[in-house]
């Protein structure tokens, strides 16, 4: 598995799961309710409230956009991607008015263009600005300091809600000190925890309007969230066995040390992409300051097909890689390099993609997986 997310787990987080369910009204289970919000903090980098829903990371979307927003509510978002795509539309479906700033998919929203949108926007009609970290079907990341530095230039209200589903504990990320709202995440990638949880933190702000904001909404009300960070203690019957998983995951990563787990999502992206740049292909991220530690999407060369290659791969070196979405579907491979990955499955992973390009004839030099390894045999 080398797609970005889900990730292969570790064998301890898979240990982890496989015990008997406890009571999800004990004791034991309130401990480990608020031990797992307690460390999910510290990779959130907030000191706030975590929310937990049994949900794929598209439930915490819903879920930021009912308890903030109301039908005809207008939102600012940036069209970075698939991904973007994808909450573009949640949102309309909800009946919010959705302005849109695009990208040629090649690089992060643009924060100044974004101030501009909200100065011209006199009389605060934007509720909300809707960025994605990390969109993972381009690798490209978004500067979200930045964006907060470009709402506040222009004094403008809106809240900050922010995709953080394929970067959040792959990359630095710090949810009160960049002044963010709402940042969504999923269980399923850099967490290493299988798919089924998704999480929201959430501001006093952004609480604050929830608490005034009148759209119906039971199952994904934020309120109840709010006690379960003081009790540990959820509405409904949690994923009991998933949150084994999370803890022993989060374990792992505060083991490391959050700035050594992101050095190594750093390294493997450089190692990746130097393999890239000597097989002579193209990067579909084209802004070196904004390409993501967690996945890398290729573009395969005019006339040759990326699904293909990838079908080839598979069949070949039983490898799953990622495929290219929405108008860059067969243009684009993506190679994932995020969570529970060593340097020797990286090395493999590459070796897979260079035997691949050979295989499916497409045209490219060979040496990339000797020009990932002299740079990771260099670190190491
Ligand atoms: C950036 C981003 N946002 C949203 C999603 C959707 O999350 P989920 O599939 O967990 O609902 C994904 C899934 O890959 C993603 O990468």
């Amino acid at each position: 598995m080398q797609t970005p997310g889900p990730t292969n787990l570790p064998d301890r987080v898979l240990r982890a799961m496989d015990n008997n369910a406890i009571n999800h009204r004990g004791p034991e289970f309130g401990r480990l309710g608020l031990t797992v919000v307690g460390k999910l903090r510290q990779v959130f980098g907030t000191t706030g409230v975590i929310g937990i829903f049994p949900s794929s990371g598209t439930g915490a979307w819903e879920a930021a956009m009912v308890n903030t927003l109301t039908t005809g509510d207008r939102i600012l978002l940036v069209r970075t991607g698939q991904f973007a795509h994808l909450w573009e539309e949640l949102a309309r479906r909800h009946g919010l008015e959705v302005q849109t700033l695009d990208t040629d998919w090649r690089r992060g929203a643009n924060p100044a263009e974004i101030g501009a949108a909200l100065a011209a926007d006199r009389n605060h009609q934007i509720k909300a600005v809707c960025v994605v970290h990390s969109e993972t079907s381009t690798s490209c990341m978004t500067d979200i300091e930045s964006v907060r530095a470009a709402i506040d230039r222009v004094r403008h209200p809106a809240l900050l809600m922010v995709d953080a589903i394929s970067s959040l504990a792959c990359a630095d990320y710090r949810h009160d000190q960049w002044g963010v709202d709402v940042t969504i995440a999923g269980s399923q990638k850099g967490l290493m925890v299988p798919p089924g949880l998704a999480f929201t933190a959430i501001s006093e702000k952004a609480l604050g309007v929830a608490a005034r904001n009148k759209t119906q909404r039971s199952y994904w009300d934020w309120a109840p969230l709010v006690t379960s960070n003081e009790t540990g203690f959820f509405p409904y019957t949690p994923a009991i066995n998933l949150f084994y998983a999370l803890n022993a995951a989060l374990d792992m990563l505060l083991e490391e040390g959050l700035p050594n787990v992101f050095a190594r999502h750093l390294r493997f992206a450089e190692a990746t992409r130097r393999a890239v740049r000597t097989w002579g292909l193209e990067l579909q991220c084209q802004d070196p300051k904004a390409y993501a530690p967690g996945v890398t999407a290729i573009r395969t060369p005019e006339g040759h097909s990326a699904d293909r290659l990838r079908t080839i791969i598979l069949d070949k070196f039983n490898m799953s890689l990622g495929n290219g979405l929405g108008p860059i579907t067969d243009h684009v491979f993506r190679i994932g390099h995020m969570g529970d990955i060593g340097v020797l499955q990286m090395n493999g992973a590459l070796s897979g993609v260079e035997m691949g390009l050979r295989a499916a004839g497409i045209p490219h030099h060979a040496g990339g997986v000797q020009a990932a390894m002299d740079y990771l045999a260099a670190g190491s």
